[in-house]
């Protein structure tokens, strides 16, 4: 299928951002899973870390070729400084791990879940629809990745400083992904941005429709599984909305 007409600006450049995010995931998870092995977690978690980098590979490759599919040919930009995890000076390993878990799987790699469905639903491009449904069925296992992890860490002799981390730094977490993906709708970069019939058989969809389903997630998924480990993420989402 030719890939013309100005959508297909639209369509090529968030593949290409795609691919250079996937890879940022594989490298990010890569480092993650080598701090786990630091701190001596489980072997289980540390085998579910690597099954997550090479999903995450295998994402950037596939997005790669749709990318190509679409007719783009700017080579992707591997930003190194966005290819590794913050380190906290002087602080304990286990209080970065928590952050990593927290912020890009409990939030990041949930929230996929549902953007993930929605993106999938008006895709019809055979390249493209390939990697939503690869992508989807891995999201699943990435978010429970992280919500195995986060009670282990719990349970360390560090534990309750983890905690204290939570409490202290969700709402900016929460803050973060709901500007990620637009929550202020009209004013975020891309708002106006037209996803038409073609854009939308390539994954595309509007920034406000991220924006909602983050909010959802809030309802459906942030809050009864953080309950579930006894954070109490209603008091920082309030914090975060407001
Ligand atoms: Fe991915
Ligand atoms: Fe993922």
């Amino acid at each position: 299928m030719a890939a013309e007409g100005p959508s297909f600006e639209l369509v090529r450049a968030e593949w290409r951002r795609r691919v250079e995010a996937e890879y940022a995931s594989a490298c990010i998870t890569q480092e993650l899973v080598l701090w786990l092995m630091q701190i001596a977690a489980s072997p289980d978690l540390i085998e579910s870390g690597l099954e997550v980098v090479k999903d995450e590979l295998a994402h950037a490759e596939l997005s790669m070729q749709t990318y190509l599919a679409a007719g783009g040919t700017t080579p992707p930009v591997l930003d190194r400084a966005r290819l590794c995890l913050p380190r906290t000076p002087g602080a304990p390993l286990e209080h970065d791990v928590l952050r990593a878990c927290v912020d890009v799987f409990c939030l990041g790699e949930t929230v996929a879940v549902p953007l993930f469905k929605n993106l999938r639903e008006g895709c019809t491009e055979p390249n493209a629809r390939a990697v939503m449904t690869r992508v989807l069925r891995d999201e699943v296992r990435h978010r429970d990745f992280g919500w195995t992890m986060l009670p282990w860490l719990f349970e360390l002799p560090v534990g309750e400083e983890l905690r204290a981390i939570v409490e202290r730094e969700l709402p900016v977490w929460f803050r973060r992904v709901r500007t990620a993906y637009g929550a202020t709708a009209g004013r975020a970069v891309g708002a106006d941005r037209v996803v038409d019939d073609s854009a939308r058989a390539w994954g595309l969809m509007e920034i406000s429709r991220y924006a909602a389903v983050v909010e959802e997630t809030f309802e459906r998924e942030w809050k009864p599984r953080f309950h579930e480990v006894g954070v109490d993420a209603e008091r920082a989402w309030r914090a975060a909305v407001g």
